[in-house]
């Protein structure tokens, strides 16, 4: 299924502010079908190794704390060309420019809180799956 699957994350923000069945919402309403969910509490080291291509970055320090502050919902999305359909229904990574009704227009506070993550590659959607998913943890349905 290369191609048609993403991974997402529902980041502290959003679960703290109670928004995880309204997200998860918006994500079946748009058709993708989970195959895989877990809430996580990720460590810094966890958080740091998922976002290391932004290592260099002046965000990094406050993204790594931010990511392990609380819990998050990962998951594995399946539709036909689910990386682009599903960055489009999240919106731009600053919730101010994000369009209306998308994930971050609708939930996310700021460009460092935004709510919600989504792989912007399939290369990556693979990567980031296998990062947080075992095999036996992907299901068929
Ligand atoms: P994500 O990877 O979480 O889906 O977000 P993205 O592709 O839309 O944005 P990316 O450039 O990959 O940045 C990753 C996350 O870093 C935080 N960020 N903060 N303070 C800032 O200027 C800033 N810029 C980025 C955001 O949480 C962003 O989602
Ligand atoms: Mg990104």
């Amino acid at each position: 299924m290369a191609g048609n699957r993403t991974f997402t994350m529902i980041k502290p923000d959003a679960v703290r502010a109670g928004h995880i069945g309204a997200i998860l919402e918006k994500i079946n309403a748009a058709g993708f079908k989970i195959v895989a969910m877990k809430m996580e509490h990720l460590s810094p080291e966890k958080a740091g190794e998922f976002y290391a291509v932004h290592r260099e970055r002046p965000f990094y320090q406050e993204l790594v704390e931010f990511m392990s502050s609380g819990p998050i919902v990962a998951a594995v999305l399946e539709k036909e060309n689910a990386v682009e359909d599903f960055r489009k229904l999240i919106g731009a990574t600053n919730p101010a420019e994000a369009a209306p009704g998308t994930i971050r227009a609708l939930f996310a506070k700021s460009i460092g809180e935004n709510a919600i993550h989504g792989a912007d590659s399939d290369e990556n959607a693979e990567r980031e799956i296998a990062f947080h998913f075992s095999k036996l943890e992907q299901f068929s349905y």
